[in-house]
């Protein structure tokens, strides 16, 4: 519903399911010595080339457990290289994301929560979240009334992104997330990779 409102005819779309990449195996590979040599890199690379080329970033999931999936999880296990306390890419300052989830009753707020979470250290600097509580376990099971109010507040959300997204900036917190973070790798709290690549950015 969101995409039919947001994307343009001139607007490019990327779709990607994680459901059948692999677990991060917890090698450090991608933070101490390069996230091209990850394992699992030809499954996630379009994946995060896509990410990283894109306006917006939408990350959908249904509520597990009070929570995202656990194959969502692992995605976003892959991306720890891109964490504040890593290698942030500049390009993210100027990306807007959304997380969107469903859940029968309870949950759904959680689990866009824990996407917000990951976004922002990415240093993505707005994340629109979308829950909807469905009372099923499967679309077509929806009833009418709730599906009519879903598509009200999708309506109105696919609004204001538009309006908004050239217009993100970073907000208090990123800023001194980041400087804090550059504290660390000046005092040579992180890794020697990390600690390049914050000063071939001229962060440091
Ligand atoms: C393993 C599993 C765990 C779930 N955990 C919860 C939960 O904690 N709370 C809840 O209200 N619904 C829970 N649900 C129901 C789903 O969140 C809900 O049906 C969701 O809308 C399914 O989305 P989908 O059709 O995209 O898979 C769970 C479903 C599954 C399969």
């Amino acid at each position: 519903m969101l995409l039919d409102e947001l994307v343009l005819d001139k607007d490019e779309l990327t779709e990607f399911f994680v459901n059948d990449l692999p677990d991060c195996i917890g090698c450090f590979t991608c933070i101490l010595r390069d996230e091209e040599k990850c394992p699992h890199r030809s499954i996630t690379n379009p994946i995060i080339t896509a990410i990283e080329q894109a306006d917006v970033v939408i990350m959908d999931t249904p509520n597990y457990c009070m929570g995202m999936t656990g194959q969502l999880k692992t995605f976003f296990d892959h991306m720890a290289y891109r964490w504040f306390s890593h290698r942030p890419l500049k390009e993210m300052k100027h990306k807007t994301g959304i997380a969107i989830s469903t859940t029968a009753g309870m949950g759904a707020g959680a689990a866009t929560k824990q996407i917000e979470k990951q976004l922002f250290w990415w240093g993505i600097p707005k994340t629109y979240r979308l829950n909807a509580t469905v009372l099923a376990a499967s679309w077509n099971d929806v009833k009418p009334g709730i599906k009519e109010k879903i598509t009200i507040k999708t309506k109105k959300l696919a609004i204001k992104i538009r309006k908004k997204h050239n217009h993100v900036r970073w907000g208090i917190r990123h800023k001194i997330v980041f400087k804090m973070m550059g504290g660390m790798q000046k005092a040579g709290f992180g890794n020697p990779k990390d600690e390049a690549y914050w000063k071939e950015q001229g962060w440091i």
